[in-house]
């Protein structure tokens, strides 16, 4: 029996809704050969739209190749797990796509070994390394099969913002950059949160990945579109919420998706069958929902000095910018004028808060709740 609502991992299909613009604007950008860059804060829903995009295009002339980088840590996982990728996901017939590897890239050793992955028992690392294969071979192995093949791929990239952490990161987007612009039968769709990362990515004049591509900041999904899907998904398992009520699921988590579906989810399963939701219930929701995740608040409070807290009160309490005034200062007790500009940089740094045209906002919704609620 499918879930009624879903969240921590992507979503497809009957857990899946709206994106209809941005589904086709990545569709044309898909087709048409050109490189996508998608931002946004965390767990509003990257990788579950272009996973979505791909599972639409899977009839098309086009192959796309999905892989998430978060664990490559340096410059050669991440040929290695491009290099598997693209050869397992391009291949004409899955089970074989070692054989057919072979013909793609010379001087392969693959190991087979168990997986941690419980879902696949075994895995296969292919042994690339610097003494095996440049990072050109790897990096135009893409263009060669999609020439090979004689069809368009698109390479779509999650987490990208690894890249940025990785040691000798500039040189490595120098290296991918120079490459891949020259590709004329495969496009790139990169994405990740972490915004400061992303950022110094690709919105940086000197940086090799500036103006790389169709550049999009995925929103949120509107309240329209989340409450018909709440009320209706209610409804699939014979239970009741007024419009009104699913709009003050989205309005508690400002329209977050993850939060929107785990809120909804906490409801629903306090509600009997049969019967609806009563406002008691979406207060008792809305607590838990807090309690569920203090665990996470926590840890993101922890490591906080007492500075960087007090910068956090401030934003809380609808300071959201000139942050460095003598009254401010003193008020939220942030120390000295100079201090403000590192108090920033690490909050941001930590993905705590944002910050949009000079305007400093909490990352996180429901964070901002709880610690309006227990840090105040
Ligand atoms: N189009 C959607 N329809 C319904 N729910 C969605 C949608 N997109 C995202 N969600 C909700 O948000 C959660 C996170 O989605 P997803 O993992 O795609 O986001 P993300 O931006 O890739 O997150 P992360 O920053 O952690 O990589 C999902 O588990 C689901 O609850
Ligand atoms: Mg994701």
């Amino acid at each position: 029996m499918e879930r009624k609502f879903v969240f921590g991992t992507a979503v497809t299909d009957y857990n899946f809704t709206g994106r209809s613009k941005e589904t086709e604007r990545l569709k044309t950008a898909f087709r048409s050969g050109i490189n996508v860059i998608l931002m946004s804060a965390r767990r509003l829903g990257k990788t579950s739209l272009v996973k979505h995009v791909c599972q639409q295009l899977k009839s098309e002339e086009i192959i796309t190749v999905y892989l998430d980088i978060f664990s490559c840590k340096s410059e050669y996982d991440f040929y290695n797990k491009l290099a598997t990728e693209v050869l397992k996901q391009t291949a004409s017939r899955k089970e074989l796509w070692l054989d057919e590897a072979k013909d793609f890239m010379l001087r392969l050793a693959p190991k087979i070994s168990l997986s941690p992955n419980p879902t696949s028992e075994f895995s296969i690392a292919l042994g690339i390394t610097p003494k095996t294969h440049s990072p050109e071979e790897v990096l135009s192995l893409a263009e060669n099969i999609a020439v090979r093949k004689q069809k368009r791929i698109v390479v779509c990239i999650d987490e990208f913002q690894q890249i940025g952490e990785m040691d000798n990161s500039a040189q490595v987007q120098a290296r991918l950059r120079a490459i891949w612009q020259h590709q004329k039968h495969v496009s790139y769709c990169l994405f990740g949160s972490k915004r400061h990362l992303m950022s110094s990515i690709f919105l940086h004049r000197s940086m090799p990945f500036y103006q790389f591509g169709d550049l999009i900041a995925l929103e949120k999904i509107s309240t329209k579109e989340w409450v018909e899907y709440i009320v209706s998904h209610f409804a699939d398992g014979n239970k009741i919420i007024t419009n009104e009520q699913a709009e003050s699921i989205c309005t508690f988590v400002d329209n977050y998706s993850s939060y929107v579906q785990q809120l909804a989810w906490i409801l629903y399963t306090q509600t009997k069958e049969g019967e609806g939701v009563t406002e008691e219930s979406v207060n008792i929701a809305k607590q838990d929902l807090l309690n569920v995740n203090e665990i996470l608040f926590m840890q993101m409070v922890e490591p906080l000095s007492e500075y960087q807290f007090n910068f956090l009160r401030a934003v809380v309490n609808g300071v959201h910018s000139d942050f460095g005034l003598a009254e401010i200062r003193e008020t939220y007790k942030l120390g000295s004028y100079s201090n403000i500009a590192r108090l920033k940089k690490a909050l941001l740094e930590r993905d705590i808060i944002t910050s949009e045209n000079k305007t400093i906002t909490l990352t996180d919704p429901v964070f901002e709740q709880w610690f309006k609620r227990k840090m105040m």
